[in-house]
């Protein structure tokens, strides 16, 4: 029977209040309205940025709210004027939307949409969500909210990808796998037979590492503080690891000195302010690019000294991996399915979505990489 058009009873985590644990409620979601749809999630992907926002005080306003901001799952209804996708399309959740309208989405250069939720109210519409819970409002994360059995989501925040998508593991290609692989390919530009070092080993500095390898490094070096993380780091492409409490002099004088003069791309992709610096001064001195690939907090000031932009240095910074996302996440989706690279290596546990507080504990302890969540 045909659920359209009715409220859906299902399920989804909950954050109630930051630093709480999450918890399993019975939720409401009603037909979506124009321009938006409502998704049975396959899979979602629990991200280092959801670990982070979990304790985050600043989220409190916006609880109730359902986590997770990767997934991917099958269409179950449409609203009005709808046109990408129909019910029974395979579809990625976009954390980044692509509205097509607006001034960076006119821009080939640019990728941060107008649209974007990525700092800001976590609804799907503008004053208003879909879902309920206990007759409360429940936000969700991003805008999106992934731990759940149904969302409702904007047009602009989803992609039908192709019917032979593997929806359990492409869910990661939304935000962690794009957001590294792309900075590699698409911010720092690396070009074949380069040098690269990369800061910090979780799903997003691995994705940064088969990026690396897909442009044509020839030397890429993983570096981080967790010596557990080596072994997957080599297999998906790092040519050495090193930790940088081994060595008596600073990980920047290091590379800098391993690699003559600098490392030609450098990344930062664990969210440490200090690590950025590193990662500026490990890169070479003129003609070295480094990319920030980690969310830092907004309150960060950066510390660092000038004397490291005398020379041809470039800083810069990439969200999302600087794709387009509506157009070229499924592309990568396609990519994938057609084994163009493997991104199985970093997805180290599969729970169901009951068990959500375990995967979190698994992530904060560094056990593991990337754990899907199953509804
Ligand atoms: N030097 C080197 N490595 C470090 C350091 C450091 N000072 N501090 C932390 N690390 C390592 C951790 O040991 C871990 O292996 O960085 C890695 C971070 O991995 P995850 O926490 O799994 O994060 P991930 O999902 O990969 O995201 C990375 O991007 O989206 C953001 O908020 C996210 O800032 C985080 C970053
Ligand atoms: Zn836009
Ligand atoms: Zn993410």
């Amino acid at each position: 029977m045909s659920t359209a058009g009715k409220v859906i009873k299902c399920r989804a985590a909950v954050l109630w209040e930051p630093g709480a644990p999450l918890n399993i409620e019975e939720i409401d979601v009603a037909p979506p309205k124009a321009k938006e749809v409502r998704v049975r999630m396959v899979a979602a992907g629990i991200c280092g940025t959801d670990i982070k926002s979990l304790d985050d005080k600043n989220l409190g306003p916006f609880c109730p709210i359902i986590m997770g901001h990767e997934g991917t799952g099958i269409v179950e209804s449409v609203g009005e004027g709808v046109s990408t996708v129909k019910t029974g399309d395979k579809v990625i959740i976009l954390c980044l939307p692509q509205c097509g309208e607006c001034n960076t989405c006119l821009n080939s250069k640019n990728n941060i949409c107008k649209e974007t939720r990525l700092s800001g109210t976590h609804l799907t519409s503008e004053d208003n969500s879909r879902i309920t819970c206990k007759g409360k409002i429940v936000y969700q994360y991003i805008a999106t909210g992934t731990f759940s059995e149904y969302i409702v989501i904007r047009e602009i925040s989803i992609a039908k990808v192709d019917e032979d998508a593997l929806l359990e593991k492409a869910c990661i290609i939304g935000c962690g796998f794009a957001t590294g692989f792309g900075a590699a390919i698409n911010s720092a530009k690396v070009s074949p037979g380069s040098t690269c070092a990369v800061f910090g080993l979780g799903g997003v500095g691995l994705s940064v590492i088969i990026g690396c390898k897909a442009a044509g490094a020839t030397r890429i070096i993983a570096v981080d503080i967790n010596k557990d993380k080596f072994a997957k780091a080599k297999t998906v492409g790092a040519t050495e690891c090193i930790d940088p409490r081994d060595f008596e002099k600073p990980i920047q004088k290091v590379l800098f000195d391993m690699m003559n003069d600098g490392v030609d791309f450098t990344f930062e992709v664990t969210g440490n302010p200090e690590t950025v610096a590193n990662a500026l001064a490990s890169c070479h001195k003129d003609h070295g690019v480094c990319v920030i690939v980690g969310s830092l907090a907004s309150w960060i000031q950066l510390n660092i000294n000038s004397q490291l932009f005398f020379s041809g240095r470039t800083l810069k910074g990439s969200v999302l991996g600087g794709w387009k996302t509506k157009d070229e996440i499924p592309k990568l989706v396609s990519d994938y399915t057609a084994k163009k690279f493997n991104l199985d290596p970093l997805i180290t546990h599969t729970l169901t979505l009951d068990k959500v507080n375990e995967a979190v504990q698994l992530m904060k302890n560094g056990q593991c990489i990337r754990c899907i969540l199953l509804p």
